[in-house]
């Protein structure tokens, strides 16, 4: 149903945006501006400043390249197929006094080198979105993508919003989806730490299973098995055990930052004021893989 519902809109934004535009954008989809209200909140949702750097994959006449270099003092680059769009693109930066710090250039968006963008942008198709998901998955971790209309199947977003932008005609019209993930750092493996609890040293092992930014597995504390479910944003972790220790539900949450084998944080043990709050880290001993998604489209 998601799916039919998907490739209706797709095919209403390839025949509106066909008829509506002189230029209709060369290669995988049409050309249809994302509105400009719909540019700037995707901007403050991928949270874009001036350390960033951004990509947008089909970039149209440049309005996301332009607006994140100048209301948001980023550095960015736009490919494109289309010399008519791309040739927009560099006049509407020379009018907006940007051209120090976006670059336009014509390639093919599936062969662009991604690697030092800290933000990525589209308004493509569903199945692009798909066949760029796993070039994605490895950027750095932290960085962010926002996408228009169109999400990224099994990964579902970090967060999403719908607009009601009148002047939209295609896709569905009047409604913008928008949609922003930040990829995550890969936690998936066994980790082992040990926290001092009432002045005894407890040993924990947890053993995650990651899919896309969220993770779950089991988890032992001391001689007590319970369930670890939680989430990455980018480096930073966030998950709760439970479990169940003479006759009671125990949980801990834990917090904190990745990097390499090794998590250093914070964890809070019990409920309500007895609750406390102590230092954590934890070392992975063996390192996992990511759960391969089903809709993970075959390599080409
Ligand atoms: C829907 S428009 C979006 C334009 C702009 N990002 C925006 O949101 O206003 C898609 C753009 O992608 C370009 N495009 C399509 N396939 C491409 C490909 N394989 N490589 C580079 N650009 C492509 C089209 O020329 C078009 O300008």
């Amino acid at each position: 149903m998601k799916a039919m519902k998907q490739s209706l809109l797709a095919l209403c934004m390839a025949v509106v945006a066909a008829t509506a535009h002189a230029q209709t954008g060369v290669g995988d989809v049409v050309y249809v501006p994302t509105p400009q209200l719909v540019v700037d909140e995707m901007l403050l949702m991928g949270k874009v400043n001036k350390n960033d750097y951004l990509i947008d994959l089909g970039s149209g006449d440049g309005r996301f390249v332009i607006t994140a270099a100048k209301k948001h003092g980023a550095k960015a680059l736009g490919v494109d197929l289309d010399t008519f769009l791309l040739k927009m693109a560099n006049e509407n930066a020379r009018k907006e006094g940007v051209t120090d710090r976006v670059t336009f250039r014509e390639q093919n968006l599936f062969e662009t080198d991604i690697s030092a963008a800290t933000v990525v942008s589209t308004y493509l198709l569903p199945e692009m979105n798909l066949r760029l998901r796993s070039k994605i998955m490895k950027l750095k971790p932290g960085t962010r993508v926002v996408a228009h209309d169109y999400s990224m199947g099994d990964w579902y977003p970090d967060e999403q919003k719908t607009l009601i932008v009148p002047e939209k005609k295609v896709g569905n019209p009047g409604i913008s989806y928008i949609f922003h993930w930040v990829v995550p750092a890969l936690a998936a493996g066994v980790w082992q730490s040990t926290l001092n609890i009432d002045g005894k040293d407890v040993p924990y092992e947890f053993t995650m299973e990651q899919f896309f930014q969220n993770i779950d597995g089991p988890a032992r504390a001391g001689g007590v098995t319970g369930e670890m479910r939680g989430k990455m944003n980018g480096e930073n972790i966030r998950f709760t055990i439970t479990g169940k220790a003479a006759q009671k539900i125990v949980r801990h949450e834990f917090e904190g930052r990745l990097a390499g084998e090794t998590i250093t944080g914070l964890a809070r043990i019990g409920e309500g004021a007895g609750a406390k709050q102590v230092a954590w880290n934890a070392k992975r001993i063996k390192r996992g893989d990511l759960v391969r998604a089903q809709d993970e489209p075959e390599a080409k």
